[in-house]
């Protein structure tokens, strides 16, 4: 071919071009449809017939050729894509698997549901009342009067109505408890949920959680409170758990015990956390206070009952051996999920992590 060099040096180019795009372009240079074979073939008719034949011939046998060579060279060219292919994107089965990220209920929320499941268990009703409670609820009606230092400004958050305050405990369901049974009997409720006083340091934040507890029935004495609290210690901590009463005081109970369990951490040896002494603190409790049972309308010369209140904080830090607090309230996730065993939160796994 004129300007265009021979047969071979097409074939050459052909067999160099390094990638698919390329080719296409020397397709379109010789054999396209304005390509230079394409265009000498146009030509053809404007020569002599013998050397119209002579020439189509030759023309036609470089134009096979050329066909022919791209052909394998694009052959060749797909073949090294998908070799090239293979080694990119090769899959290596071997590598582990990434550990999808499992949500698990933060640790108060677990110590409160047990704490729950073992009074609903013990035939005890779930019992709810107002945050924003009133003043009469939340102090006169438990028998705790004005000048009562638990009412001080130091302690409350009052609101800008009179008369209201934050709930600064979940003992006023006790009153709305009665007040919604009308007289019948037994009572026999816990009541979880937030409470609020204006403490904050590494063992108390301003927010809070208890769960309160009351039965109320004819012939309900101490040795019901014992019995029955003793029983959640076991359920709570395991059976090795040890309970001791003591007596303490509170307006809305008379006598007024604190319950404290042998230590989860050192199991009553002595240890840091129990200040040494093999014991903590974990509830108040007590028989309810008449006057207690008549503002909720029930007669006290009929009925008895006793009542309790603890702090799920207190409970959770017992159970994990904590310091401080704030850590369980910062909500981060790194730290929550050194509480996680990855089996959620059934009885063995909450008891597992007294060990
Ligand atoms: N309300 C008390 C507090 O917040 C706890 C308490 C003590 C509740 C004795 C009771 C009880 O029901 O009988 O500290």
């Amino acid at each position: 071919m004129e300007q265009g060099g021979t047969l071979e040096a097409i074939q050459q180019t052909i067999r160099q071009a390094a990638t698919l795009d390329e080719l296409k372009e020397i397709r379109n240079q010789w054999v396209g449809r304005k390509g230079r074979i394409t265009e000498q073939m146009k030509e053809l008719s404007r020569l002599a017939p013998d050397l119209r034949r002579e020439r189509g011939a030759e023309l036609n046998a470089w134009r096979e050729s050329v066909l022919a060579a791209l052909t394998r060279r694009e052959e060749e060219l797909v073949d090294l894509e998908e070799r090239r292919a293979l080694v990119h994107e090769r899959l290596d089965l071997t590598i582990p698997g990434r550990r999808p990220e499992v949500g698990l209920l933060h640790p108060l929320t677990r110590v409160r549901r047990r704490i729950e499941d073992v009074f609903l268990r013990l035939g005890f009703s779930l019992a709810y009342g107002p945050q924003v409670e009133s003043e009469w609820y939340n102090f006169e009606a438990l028998n705790i009067p004005p000048d009562h230092p638990a009412r001080d400004m130091q302690d409350s958050f009052f609101v800008d109505v009179p008369g209201l305050v934050l709930r600064t405990h979940t003992s006023p369901v006790q009153i709305r408890s009665m007040q919604r049974h009308q007289g019948k009997l037994p009572v026999k409720i816990i009541a979880p949920g937030l409470t609020y006083r204006r403490d904050d340091d590494a063992t108390h934040v301003p927010m809070f959680q208890q769960v309160e507890g009351l039965v109320v029935d004819e012939g309900i004495s101490l040795a019901d409170l014992t019995g029955t609290l003793t029983v959640m210690a076991q359920e709570l901590f395991g059976d090795g758990v040890d309970t001791r009463f003591r007596s303490s005081y509170f307006p809305f109970t008379e006598p007024s015990v604190e319950m404290d369990v042998t230590c989860a951490v050192c199991r009553g040896a002595g240890c840091r956390v129990c200040k040494e002494t093999g014991w903590v603190e974990i509830l108040g409790s007590g028989v309810v206070h008449p006057v207690v049972l008549e503002n909720g309308g029930y007669d006290p010369s009929i009925v008895t009952g006793f009542a309790f209140g603890m702090g799920i904080e207190r409970i959770a830090m017992r159970i994990f051996g904590l310091d401080d607090l704030r850590l369980l309230y910062q909500n981060d996730v790194r730290y929550l999920d050194t509480f996680q065993s990855g089996e959620g939160d059934g009885p063995g796994d909450f008891k597992s992590s007294l060990a």
